[in-house]
C-alpha cells in the first residue's frame, strides 16, 4: 500500500505531526524541505511543511508525489474568510480550488490554467468525503474537550461551523476589505482565501493523485477579525488538524449516538 502525502502549511501542525510519529522517522532533506517518512495512526505516512506561496507548495508536491510515491494527499493549514457565512475558528474542506491570481487573459480565460483548459480542480470526491465526516465529527465529539472554554472565549472560537466549497489561493495575505469585496465579486462562490491549496491541486491533477484539502479559518481577510495568529495556531488550528487527522487516518466510523451517520451542518456547493 502507497504511503499518504501529509502536507501542511504551517510549522506548528508539522512539528505536532511528527512527534506523533514517535522515533521510528526517516527524514529526508530534498530542495531545502524535510521530508519525515513514517507511521501516523497506524498508516504509512510522508510528512512536510509546504512552505508558504504557491511556487513553494507546487515544488513540494511534485517531490512527495515523485521521489515518495505517495497515493494520495491530504493538505491541511489556515485560511481567511471570503464568504460572509464564514467564521473564525470555522473548518473548510474542499469541493474545488482555483487560482484567484492567475490571468492569461487574452490568451487564455482568466483563472484558466494555461495549457491545462482547466480553472476549478476538484478534489476527489470519496477522500473529501471522508474528511467532510471526520472533521464534523471532530467538531461534535471531540473539539469541546480538547480546546478548553476559557481558550475558545480568548479566541472567539465558540461553535465552529463546517463548510464544504470553493477554496482560492494565490501569493498575496489578504487583509483588506477592498480585496476580499473584490474576491466576492469575482467569485461569489468562493469560501476562503490562502495561498497554496489550488497549486498543490494543480499537481495532483497533472500526476492523476487523489487529494483532499482542509482549512481552519484564522481571520476575516478584511482586517475586521484581529486574532492572536501564533495562539490561534498553537491552540485551534494545530488541535483540528490533529484530531481531524486522527480520526482520518485511523478510519474511526462516524455515527451519532443512535448509530446514524453524522449529517452536515453546513454545505456549500
Ligand atoms: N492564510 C490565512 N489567512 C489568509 C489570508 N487572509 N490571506 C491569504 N492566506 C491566508
Amino acid at each position: 500500500m502507497k504511503a499518504i502525502g501529509i502536507v501542511a502549511a504551517m510549522h506548528g501542525e508539522i512539528a505536532g505531526l511528527v512527534h506523533e510519529m514517535g522515533t521510528d522517522v526517516q527524514v529526508h532533506r530534498i530542495g531545502q524541505r524535510d521530508y519525515y517518512m513514517g507511521t501516523l495512526h497506524g498508516r504509512s505516512c510522508v510528512v512536510v511543511l509546504t512552505r508558504i506561496g504557491k511556487v513553494a507548495a507546487a515544488a513540494t508536491t511534485v517531490t512527495l508525489i515523485r521521489e515518495f510515491n505517495v497515493g494520495e494527499i491530504v493538505f491541511t493549514g489556515l485560511a481567511g474568510a471570503v464568504a460572509p457565512g464564514v467564521r473564525v475558528g470555522d473548518v473548510v474542506v474542499a469541493h474545488s480550488l482555483l487560482q484567484h491570481d492567475i490571468d492569461a487573459s487574452p490568451l487564455f480565460p482568466q483563472y484558466e490554467v494555461p495549457l491545462l483548459g482547466c480553472s476549478r480542480f476538484p478534489a476527489d470526491a470519496a477522500l473529501s468525503a471522508r474528511l467532510m465526516q471526520c472533521a464534523r465529527d471532530y467538531l461534535e465529539h471531540d473539539f469541546y474537550r480538547q480546546v478548553p472554554a476559557q481558550q475558545r472565549s480568548t479566541l472567539g472560537v465558540h461553535t465552529p461551523a463546517l463548510h464544504q466549497g470553493l477554496i482560492i489561493s494565490g501569493d498575496q495575505f489578504v487583509d483588506c476589505p477592498q480585496e476580499v469585496q473584490r474576491l466576492r465579486d469575482a467569485l461569489p462562490d468562493a469560501l476562503c482565501v490562502e495561498m497554496e491549496g489550488a497549486a498543490v491541486a494543480q499537481i495532483c491533477h497533472e500526476y492523476g493523485v487523489p487529494f483532499a484539502v482542509m482549512r481552519t479559518i484564522s481571520d476575516s481577510a478584511d482586517d475586521t477579525a484581529c486574532v492572536d495568529f501564533s495562539a490561534f495556531l498553537e491552540q485551534v488550528a494545530r488541535v483540528y488538524a490533529h484530531g481531524i487527522l486522527r480520526r482520518f487516518l485511523l478510519g474511526i466510523p462516524s455515527a451519532d449516538a443512535n448509530g446514524h451517520p453524522a449529517v452536515s451542518r453546513t454545505a456549500h456547493r
